[in-house]
């Protein structure tokens, strides 16, 4: 079965945009002999954002749940009922040597992915990560490089390279539409989750869990960054939290991030903790521009979060008023990663989310907190097969 290339893939998607998504894909994965085949999933982390991943990967055609594991056992049980996943385990241990499956999906806190991303990799298994798929680049292109010799795939989050909206922006760069490109921006912020301490321990931040949605985006955008300058900071030292009450805030609840994409092209991305949002975790009802893109000839924002995005406001020198393109996001949903990759594991084909992208975002992070601290800038080495579209 041949692979098809992300640009076809990206040029398809586009097409299929303004439709049902998932169902055409369905129909090419079929049409490649993946007919009936479904991917044997377990879950680990059945916590807050399981409940938005169990419900899509339930309804998707390539998923097949077999397992559910926390170490708290009791969410395990609970996400097993509700989803009718047979088996549910108390430790990782348990799960890789219980029932058999193809595809891990980690869920759990920030600072456990790279540990468990890397015993399911040696276990034999895919993974798709929540964000970030390791605790460092280094760790992070240790995964990759591991699974790439067994002959798995790992991904990682953000999915915000899957919506029509982001092809749209894509597509009126790589067009020229906005002549040469000088300048993007991107922000993201809300008063910080309240029921888990990893959020704000070591390792664990803004950057990682917001500012990632936002660099993802203008580096798909823009291409992979080569500096990065940032400042952090800490604006709410102590905070109570429901797993663990009163904490201490060790990372950055606060960070600006100026990225050097070369060509003369520079970007900014803000994250934070401290952002009264009248629209909140869940961003019901945001409908201003969070990432904004100049050119000398023209500007687009795009209204919404880049993970909840319902439109594009394009001004040119030819129609300067902004018009609001790709008002609908079709089937896109921020939490579908796991189950495009399940399709594309069945459809063997490569999907638009990238290992190397994740890595790119990891290692600007990285970079960002460094440059914080030293007041340099930083160099870096990674990159990504870019353009996407
Ligand atoms: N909550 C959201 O809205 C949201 C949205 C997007 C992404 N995320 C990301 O999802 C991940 C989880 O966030 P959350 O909000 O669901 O946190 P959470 O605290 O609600 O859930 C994490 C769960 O993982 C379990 N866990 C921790 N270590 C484990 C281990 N070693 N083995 C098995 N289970 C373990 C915990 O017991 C907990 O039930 C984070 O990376 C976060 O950045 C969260």
């Amino acid at each position: 079965m041949d692979k098809i290339s992300r640009k076809k893939f990206l040029e398809q998607a586009t097409l299929l945009a303004s439709t049902a998504l998932l169902a055409p894909l369905a129909v090419y994965a079929q049409k490649q002999g993946g007919q009936g085949k479904k991917i044997k999933v377990g879950v680990i982390g059945c916590g807050s954002v399981s409940g938005m991943y169990l419900p899509h990967l339930s309804a998707s055609p390539f998923v097949e749940l077999v397992a559910a594991c926390d170490i708290k056992p009791e969410r395990a049980k609970a996400a097993a009922d509700k989803y009718g996943i047979p088996f549910h385990y108390p430790h990782i241990d348990d799960m890789l040597s219980g029932e058999p499956f193809e595809l891990l999906v980690n869920l759990t806190d920030m600072q456990e992915h790279g540990r468990l991303n890397r015993q399911a990799l040696l276990a034999g298994k895919h993974v798709w990560s929540e964000k970030p798929m390791a605790n460092s680049y280094r760790e992070g292109k240790a995964l990759l490089d591991l699974a790439t010799g067994k002959g798995l795939h790992i991904w990682g989050a953000p999915a915000v390279v899957n919506s029509p909206q982001f092809a749209f922006m894509a597509k009126a760069i790589q067009e020229g539409r906005l002549g040469k490109v000088a300048a993007a921006h991107g922000h993201y912020g809300h008063l910080g989750p309240t029921w888990s301490a990893f959020f704000y321990e070591k390792l664990g931040g803004s950057l990682p869990d917001l500012g990632v949605y936002n660099l993802a985006t203008l580096t798909g955008l823009l291409g992979p960054a080569k500096y990065v300058t940032a400042m952090t900071s800490i604006v709410t030292p102590e905070r109570t939290v429901d797993d663990k009450g009163k904490i201490t805030v060790e990372e950055e609840d606060n960070a600006m991030v100026l990225m050097d994409h070369g060509n003369g092209v520079i970007s900014h991305v803000q994250s934070g903790f401290n952002y009264f949002d009248p629209y909140g975790h869940e961003g019901v009802g945001q409908d201003k521009p969070t990432i904004t893109i100049w050119g000398t000839h023209g500007n687009m924002g795009l209204v919404g979060y880049d993970w909840a995005p319902f439109g594009v406001d394009l001004a040119t020198h030819e129609q300067p008023t902004p018009q609001r393109f790709v008002p609908d996001a079709g089937d896109y949903v921020w939490q579908q990663g796991a189950s495009v990759v399940s399709e594309s594991l069945v459809a063997r084909t490569e999907p638009l989310i990238s290992a190397t992208h994740a890595l790119h975002v990891l290692e600007i992070i990285e970079a960002a907190r460094k440059s914080g601290k030293s007041g340099r800038r930083v160099r870096l080495k990674s990159s990504f097969k870019w353009p996407l579209v």
